[in-house]
């Protein structure tokens, strides 16, 4: 629950949530089958609660598709994982420390498999996969608007309208500043990022088109054009 963590709303009102919460009720009969977080989750009582695109949904290696791929980069990098150059960072140390994304495709296999073994309970295991990949399209599109706001306003920096926050240490937004960023069009970013995105993504992973669509994906494309008009704004205002 929370600015982003809604995942429990978005598997309440999907079909999965929706039966689990009528079958509490007894309207259907107690054998009906309907996952929960924790039939997903907590397979066979692990209490890793590890995925394979993780949390912020950023991943090692990099996707082949090279719109995606420099999508993915341009992300790494307002994150602070990776620097001007594309090399590691710091920051890429507490990420492997904090095993909050998957950094091998090994890792990531595993745990896609494991995702589709349990989908495979009730499903056939074509229809899983398919699901699953999807919601990737959903999040590689995505993905794709968010690094596009993340390239206007990098764009404000180097052409100077914008001067590079103090506390920034390369020339790009830093979306882990969070609600501290610097000025309305850095915070719109962060929702773009943190709210929206989040919801695009997980709300097609979780079954329901609702919340990838209307409070994710419909979200992100009104927050980008908003950082367009925002930095044609700026440089029209330093121009005078
Ligand atoms: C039908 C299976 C299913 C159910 C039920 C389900 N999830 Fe998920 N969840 C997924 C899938 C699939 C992903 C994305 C997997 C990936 O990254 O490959 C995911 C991702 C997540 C993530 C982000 C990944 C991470 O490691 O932080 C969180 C958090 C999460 N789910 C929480 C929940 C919660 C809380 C519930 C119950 C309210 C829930 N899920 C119910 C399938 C499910
Ligand atoms: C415990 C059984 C169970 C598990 C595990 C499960 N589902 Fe479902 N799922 C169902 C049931 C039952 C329905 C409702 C089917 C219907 O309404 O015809 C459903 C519906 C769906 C729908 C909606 C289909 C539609 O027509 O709207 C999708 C998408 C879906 N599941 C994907 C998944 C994915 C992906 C996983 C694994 C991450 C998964 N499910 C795991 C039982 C399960």
């Amino acid at each position: 629950m929370g600015f982003d963590h809604p995942q429990w709303e978005m598997w309440s009102s999907s079909k999965h949530g929706v039966r689990y919460l009528l079958k509490q009720q007894g309207i259907l009969p107690a054998e009906s089958a309907a996952p929960k977080c924790q039939t997903c989750h907590m397979q066979g009582g692990n209490h890793e609660v590890r995925t394979g695109w993780g949390f912020l949904a950023v991943r090692l290696p990099l996707p082949e598709d090279p719109q995606w791929k420099a999508d993915q980069v341009t992300i790494l990098q307002v994150l602070g994982v990776l620097d001007p150059e594309g090399k590691p960072t710091g920051r890429l140390d507490v990420v492997k420390a904090g095993d909050v994304a998957r950094l091998t495709q090994e890792d990531f296999d595993r745990e896609r498999k494991k995702m589709v073994d349990t989908c495979s309970q009730c499903h056939a295991t074509k229809f899983a996969e398919g699901e699953l990949k999807k919601a990737e399209d959903v999040l590689r599109e995505a993905d794709h608007l968010l690094a596009e706001g993340i390239r206007v306003i990098t764009g404000l920096y180097q052409d100077g309208t914008r001067e590079q926050p103090e506390s920034y240490a390369f020339a790009f937004p830093d979306l882990l500043t969070f609600h501290d960023a610097p000025s309305v069009i850095e915070q719109r970013l962060f929702e773009m990022h943190l709210k929206h995105r989040m919801r695009a993504f997980q709300g097609a992973f979780h079954a329901n088109p609702d919340y990838a669509l209307w409070y994710g994906w419909s979200e992100m494309v009104r927050d980008l054009s908003d950082i367009q008009r925002m930095a044609v704004e700026m440089r029209a205002a330093k121009a005078d």
